[in-house]
């Protein structure tokens, strides 16, 4: 059978103040056409597979029966990252549904166009070759925020895909930018693998521990005995037999709040918003807020976000810095 997924477990940090650790962004909807949450639009995409899991962390639980109700959800002990959560619920899936293709489907992108046909794709490749199967989207920018492939020997069997010859997660914008040039992909975060694939390369890695732990049914002890750490740090980066099939679908993630303009559409001066706003001589912004109406003058570039009793500005190439508002937040508590 194949078995969707789907990851619900981050905090959404770069998209404080909208996103915070009671609300994270997989339950917003981060359009104006009034859609589903995110999570909702992801478990509908993965509505084709025989099995729908959800995996999070406690707090969410609740909250993601509501936007899933047809999914399995899977509660990690800790939410320690994805390399973490991913051991757990594959070794879960395992136990539960034995043989089977696990395709993972993060709750924080846009997909549109035929999602179904290539997922099908890598998981067969990912059945019958057992390799880890990634999905390869061409870079229109030297993004930092993304995982690159880097791809060899092409073969058709027994769909078309190509070895993944080295993984390279989250680079500076200088090596960004010659990965583009070099013609590597970005990861789109979404894999394909057999349950046996994926365990045997993750007791490979630094979530060996967790790995045996789970062996022997002891979670709490496993998450315990491993660090924070993404799967694409922890077992992409280092895997042995992974492959790529082309993404030949729309996709976008909605990771920071500069990946709105590339989701929503512009006003003549190129401003995008979320919510009532007035732009007056200003060009080039993000605007976003709740239930309040914000006015940007002679202003350009900036992001600007109102949510609840928070206000957040800053220029927009500097998306990822919210990061460092969060976290130093997070030390005045
Ligand atoms: N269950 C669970 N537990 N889910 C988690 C956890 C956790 O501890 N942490 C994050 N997630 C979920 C998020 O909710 C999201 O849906 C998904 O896992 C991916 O996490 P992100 O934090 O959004 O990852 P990223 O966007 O920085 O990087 C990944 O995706 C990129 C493409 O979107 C990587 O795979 C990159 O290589 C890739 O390019
Ligand atoms: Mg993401």
């Amino acid at each position: 059978p194949l078995v969707a997924l789907v990851l619900a477990g981050g905090t959404g940090t770069r998209l404080y103040p909208a996103s915070r650790s009671h609300r994270p962004k997989q339950f917003l909807s981060l359009s104006n056409a009034g859609d589903d949450s995110l999570l909702s639009q992801t478990a509908e995409r993965a509505s084709f597979a025989d099995e729908l899991f959800v995996c999070t962390r406690n707090d969410f639980a609740d909250e993601v029966s509501e936007h899933a109700p047809d999914a399995t959800v899977l509660v990690e002990p800790k939410g320690k990252d994805t390399g973490p959560a991913l051991t757990y619920a594959t070794h879960r899936i395992r136990e539960e549904i034995g043989d089977c293709v696990v395709l993972v489907l993060p709750s924080d992108h846009t997909v549109s166009g035929d999602f179904e046909s290539v997922a099908r794709a890598g998981a067969r490749v990912a059945a019958e070759t057992g390799a880890l199967v990634t999905f390869g989207v061409e870079p229109t920018r030297p993004e930092t925020g993304y995982g690159y492939i880097e791809s060899g020997e092409k073969r058709d069997e027994p769909e078309p895909h190509a070895e993944l010859t080295a993984f390279h997660e989250k680079p500076d914008s200088e090596t960004a930018a010659d990965y583009v040039e070099s013609g590597y992909l970005w990861n789109a975060g979404i894999f394909a693998w057999t349950p046996e694939s994926f365990l045997t390369a993750a007791r490979d890695s630094e979530l060996a521990p967790l790995v045996d732990a789970l062996d022997d049914g002891n979670a709490s002890e496993g998450f315990a005995a491993v660090d924070d750490v993404s799967v694409d740090y922890a077992v992409m980066e280092r895997a042995e037999h992974a492959a790529v099939v082309s993404a030949a679908f729309e996709w976008d993630d909605l990771g920071s709040w500069d990946a709105l303009e590339r989701v929503l559409d512009e006003d003549d001066a190129g401003n995008v918003a979320l919510g009532d706003f007035l732009a007056i001589d200003a060009a080039d912004n993000v605007v976003v807020s709740d239930d309040k109406h914000v006015s940007v003058v002679g202003v350009e570039g900036l992001a600007v976000v109102a949510y609840d009793d928070r206000v957040l500005v800053m220029p927009k190439e500097q998306a990822q810095r919210v990061r460092e508002v969060v976290s130093a937040l997070k030390e005045e508590e």
